[in-house]
């Protein structure tokens, strides 16, 4: 349970709220490269961190982000004209570059040099592998730390699987379904009875003992969990994820040591958030988690399908809409959740098809802004409790103590990973995955 003040605390993310102050010290996916490829694109209207901004990239292709209202008179830059290096309001003319600069004021004499003065605001943004970034908390050309080492960003777009979508509620609420092994044996694998599920996989562990008992602690960026069940009679099966500072996560569905991904949650406004999943898939990691797929080789019900979207709008918060939301229930089949089963596919839990909306539709569910004065938590929450002890910790330091939070000056900080792994009972459980949890480095495991 929080008290509302360290729930407010925690949620609110707009301008000049202390959570938001943190927020804006760390760079965070605003879109992808491929929504904007061309130069002269098109302005992007985007919703981030609570404030209207307007993406474009210019004549030679580099990337701007500016505040959405023109700094003479307020009118939307959406409505700008992208040319000759610029974005250009249509209003009264004045244009400025990618770096906010006002670069030209026709309507005034021709001797004025009051555009040299003038400055729309302007936010850090830069693009790598595919991933377009943002940093908040200072004006474009200001000092700013470098992008963190998140393993998948930085292995070439490639080798990289990417998808994104917008879920309507908290950054928090969403992230904390994240963080969260214990739902996973409900949630989406509930209707799985362990026969179903192949000899000696990482899912027949999971739904053979839906009680885990839990490590949880803090780490140099985040909190890491590491949850634990009976795999043999003489071993244990480990799943660890991390949490990184400040909407970053890891999970755990592949194995330690071959599994490369990162996802974030990336608040768009206090109750609207951008689901990023980025991975670095390997056969390798594949194969050593066991088989997805029931004891009879049909799949489990939604493991296989991607995302089906709304067509994207140029609303700031119209992008990567699902096309089964709340105005529809998500698509619930109560037939199939009654069988707990689709025809021809194994365990359904919700009769909701698939991982990522059957976790949209329970966090959507909560509220925009889940009241935590309210809740019960459980041991299971262990890791929910001290990941938001962490961010609210960083967010008084700062506001307090103008101390810097953790990690968001060191990239290095998150050269992690996360992944589930079977260790002899009588292990030093952390010792035993130092290196499996060291981003890029290679392991040969079966
Ligand atoms: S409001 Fe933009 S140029 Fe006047
Ligand atoms: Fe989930």
């Amino acid at each position: 349970m929080l008290s509302q003040s360290d729930n407010e605390l925690l949620c609110r993310v707009g301008p000049g709220t202390a959570m938001g102050d943190v927020m804006r010290r760390y760079w965070m996916p605003a879109f992808m490269s491929k929504e904007m490829p061309d130069a002269d694109s098109d302005p992007m209207r985007l919703r981030l961190l609570g404030e209207d901004l307007i993406a474009f990239r210019d004549t030679h292709g580099k990337l701007g982000l500016l505040v959405n209202s023109c700094t003479h008179r307020g009118a939307s830059l959406f409505y700008g004209r992208n040319e000759d290096g610029g974005l250009r309001c249509v209003y009264h003319g004045w244009k400025f570059d990618v770096t906010g600069q006002c670069v030209d004021m026709p309507g005034e004499p021709i001797e004025s040099n009051f555009k040299d003065k003038v400055r729309q605001r302007a936010y850090g943004i830069q693009e790598r592998n595919g991933i377009v970034w943002a940093y908040m908390g200072a004006e474009e050309g200001a000092d700013m730390p470098s992008l963190p080492d998140l393993e998948s960003n930085m292995v070439g777009e490639e080798h990289t699987q990417m998808w994104i979508a917008m879920r309507e509620c908290n950054y928090m609420q969403a992230l904390e379904g994240d963080i969260d092994t214990s739902h996973l044996g409900f949630l989406h694998l509930g209707a799985i009875r362990p026969e179903e599920a192949p000899a000696k996989s990482f899912n027949y562990y999971t739904v053979s003992d839906r009680a885990p008992r839990y490590h949880v602690m803090d780490t140099d960026v985040g909190t890491m969990y590491a949850a634990y069940r009976p795999a043999e009679e003489d071993t244990y099966y480990y799943r660890f994820a991390q949490f990184l500072m400040p909407c970053f996560t890891m999970i755990p569905t592949n194995a330690l040591g071959t599994q490369v991904i990162f996802r974030a949650w990336v608040p768009l406004d206090d109750d609207h958030t951008m689901f990023w999943t980025v991975s670095a898939p390997t056969d390798i990691g594949e194969k050593a988690a066991g088989p997805r797929t029931a004891a009879s080789g049909t799949t489990f019900s939604g493991t296989a399908r991607g995302p089906v979207y709304l067509e994207n709008t140029t609303d700031g918060l119209g992008r990567w809409r699902l096309a089964n939301n709340v105005e529809n229930d998500y698509g619930l089949d109560r037939a199939v959740q009654r069988a707990g089963k689709d025809s021809g596919v194994a365990g359904n839990y919700t009769g909701i098809d698939g991982i990522h909306l059957q976790d949209q539709a329970i966090t959507e569910s909560m509220g925009g802004v889940y009241r935590r004065d309210q809740e019960h938590l459980g041991t299971s929450d262990a890791m929910v409790i001290k990941t938001r002890r962490r961010l609210l910790n960083a967010a008084r330091a700062l506001r307090d103590q103008r101390t810097e939070p953790p990690g968001a000056n060191d990239p290095t900080a998150y050269r992690v990973r996360s992944g589930g792994t079977i260790l002899p009972r009588d292990a030093d459980w952390l010792e035993a995955t130092a290196s499996l949890r060291q981003a890029f480095v290679t392991h040969d495991i079966t």
